[in-house]
């Protein structure tokens, strides 16, 4: 094996990560390091690792954009006939994993995941940009496709029936479903993860990391520390 992978370390050294700093809540020190993230232009500020793991109990692991953040939980958007939406199906545990290089941070989130409100999703769907609309209507998501020019297909045709929609005021044909133009597919929307347990990870000199751990009491949050 190339061993040049070893080499490849670097000294953490941007921030510290006290008790007496952090908030009692563990979704406004989120949504704080969120800011941050934003503020710092790291890329994707809002990109996390979702992992699932369906009844075989395989974890599978993706990128999603986080799209909201409230007292209720996170929320992100998705096919829900996916290979992650059937796995949450069979098991609603799910992970998060937000890591900002550029900050030096990482925040670990786990919990129990479910679908956001019909009108929730519909909202959402509406303000995406069309084109994004057509893409989540004519893929498949995480089905087997005959090739790139199938999907490019599907998506022309569907942008084709969606203008003489417009020009008539009637529907979007999308295989064989019929969809009202500019309406979300019913096999596409939100889900939002309510949290049990937050890390909150700030990378230190000589790995002596600080990590801080926010689970459930009767009180609120307790918040204590991890050995790194
Ligand atoms: C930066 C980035 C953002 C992504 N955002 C989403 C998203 O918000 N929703 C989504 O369904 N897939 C998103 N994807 C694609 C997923 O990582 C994944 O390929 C897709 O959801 C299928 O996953 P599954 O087969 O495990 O269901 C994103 C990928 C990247 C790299």
């Amino acid at each position: 094996m190339d061993k040049s992978f070893h080499s490849v370390r670097k000294q953490f050294v941007k921030s510290v990560l006290r008790e007496s700093q952090v908030d009692k809540d563990p979704l406004l020190q989120l949504e704080l390091w969120l800011t941050d993230a934003i503020n710092s232009e790291c890329p994707e500020p809002t990109a996390m690792v979702l992992s699932t793991a369906g009844i075989d109990l395989k974890p599978s692991s993706r990128v999603v954009l986080m799209k909201d953040l409230d007292v209720q939980g996170i929320t992100f958007f998705t096919n829900y006939e996916s290979r992650k939406g059937q796995q949450l199906r069979d098991n609603p545990h799910a992970s998060l994993v937000f890591f900002w290089p550029r900050l030096e941070r990482q925040v670990r989130i786990e919990g129990t995941v479910s679908k956001v409100t019909e009108e929730e999703s519909d909202a959402y769907f509406a303000s995406r940009p069309e084109a994004s609309q057509i893409s989540a209507i004519i893929s498949p998501q995480s089905r087997e496709i005959p090739s790139r020019e199938w999907l490019e297909k599907r998506w022309q045709s569907a942008v084709g029936s969606k203008q003489s929609a417009v020009e008539t005021h009637i529907y979007v044909s999308v295989g064989s479903r019929q969809l009202a133009a500019g309406s979300r597919p019913s096999n596409w929307g939100g889900y939002r993860l309510v949290p049990d347990y937050f890390e909150f990870w700030q990378g230190r000199a000589e790995r002596l990391h600080d990590r801080l751990i926010y689970q459930p009491d009767e009180s609120g949050w307790r918040i204590f520390r991890l050995a790194p």
